[in-house]
């Protein structure tokens, strides 16, 4: 029998749980040990992954001799120096959630990172595994044959509560654009195969947050926006972020125009927080609507309900792990590299230094 992949968390609530339950629908796969300092939710991750030992650091975490790879699912200003810490301690493959990393001054610890960490490292982004987003990706030359302008609108729910209300401030996350769209400025770069060149934002805290407060501090944290971003193909990219629409029929929209057609990714939120409980959420769905009088074609990218219960991202969590632990068993390289976790942030920050300066930002990469 081949031997199990043994799983070790750096981080195991809400999201690391996601993970959990989708890692436990792969066959073969074991999660082997937990570094979760918070009492309930170390509670909540021994029901899912009984066979775990539950440590108190990641170095005796990375102690656990059958560990195959770590997953990072703490929270966002930690995990440069967590990974930094695996480095340091014992190199093995890592999937470190979305953002990299959250300071515009990591910059070298990042390239010292990319040039030297041995092992393989995926950066989590999911949106680009949820069904109706994986068909776009698939189908935009062939539709557009050639993309000019991509645009992506993300309408949903506000911020929930996190284990000692990390996400309420930006020191911790980095700022909304960096939280929330590091995912979709990935997908950009995917979409355009181009980095960003300029970029603009404007944003604000219109509705949410503004009645709560922690040790007697309002949250900082954005609840809405939009941001431009020309590309160095010159390619233009527009994002638009509303946190207090959880009535939407769709909580993503993407749209992607060339000189011969427009294709569409429609996604909806998770089942848990649709509003409408006397209708029935709609299905995730592709549109194409070619130039010239063709005729538009609706592609339905049903998600299956098993996949649906475990986690909160159209079934695209367990795409990724089927993904991370295909490559983990070839030996082969990751789809989202350290360079591309990278770039998604930089966009992200040059984001937030635009929206609170009114400056426009010209990016600067070191590769
Ligand atoms: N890729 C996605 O779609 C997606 C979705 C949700 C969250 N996330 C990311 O996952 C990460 C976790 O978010 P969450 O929603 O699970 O938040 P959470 O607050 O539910 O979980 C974070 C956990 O980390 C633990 N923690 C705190 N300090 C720690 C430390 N020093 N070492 C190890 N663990 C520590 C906390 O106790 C908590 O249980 C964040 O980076 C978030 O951006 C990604």
């Amino acid at each position: 029998m081949a031997k199990k992949l043994n799983y070790g968390f750096v981080g195991c609530g809400m999201m690391g749980q996601e993970h959990i339950k989708n890692i436990n629908l792969i066959k073969g796969s074991n999660v082997a040990g937990i570094f979760e300092p918070d009492k309930k939710m170390r509670e909540k991750a021994s029901i899912i992954a009984p066979n775990a030992s539950h440590v108190e650091s990641i170095q005796e975490l990375l102690g656990i001799k059958s560990l195959d790879c770590v997953v990072i699912a703490s929270p966002n200003n930690l995990h440069l120096e967590q990974f930094e810490e695996i480095a340091a301690t014992h190199p093995i493959p890592v999937m470190i959630e979305k953002p990299l990393f959250t300071n515009s001054a990591d910059d070298k610890r990042i390239s010292n990172l990319i040039s030297s960490y041995p092992k393989p490292v995926w950066v989590a982004m999911e949106y680009r595994y949820m069904p109706p987003i994986a068909c776009l990706l698939e189908k935009i030359e062939q539709v557009t044959d050639g993309v000019s302008m991509v645009s992506i609108k993300e309408h949903r729910f506000p911020f929930l509560t996190k284990v000692n209300n990390w996400n309420r401030f930006n020191r911790n996350s980095g700022g909304t654009f960096v939280e929330k769209c590091c995912h979709f400025f990935d997908l950009m770069r995917l979409i355009t195969k181009s980095e960003a060149k300029k970029v603009m934002a404007l944003s604000g805290q219109a509705v949410n947050h503004k009645d709560e407060k922690y040790d007697g501090i309002t949250p900082d944290i954005d609840d809405h926006g939009y941001v431009l971003i020309e590309f160095e193909n010159g390619i233009k990219g527009m994002l638009e972020l509303c946190m207090f629409a959880e009535g939407s029929r769709y909580q993503e929209e993407i749209s992607v125009v060339g000189k011969s057609g427009k294709i569409e990714a429609l996604v909806p939120g998770p089942g848990r927080f649709w509003q409408h409980k006397t209708h029935p959420q709609p299905t995730p769905q592709v549109v194409i609507s070619p130039r010239e009088g063709k005729p538009v074609q609706f592609i339905d990218t049903p998600v299956d309900t098993v996949l649906l219960n475990v986690g909160d991202h159209n079934g695209a969590t367990y795409f990724q792990h089927a993904n991370f632990a295909k490559m983990l068993k070839e030996q082969s390289q990751p789809e989202v590299s350290l360079k591309d976790g990278y770039a998604a942030v930089k966009i992200a920050l040059a984001a937030q230094k635009s929206a609170a300066t009114g400056e426009t930002i010209d990016m600067q990469h070191f590769f």
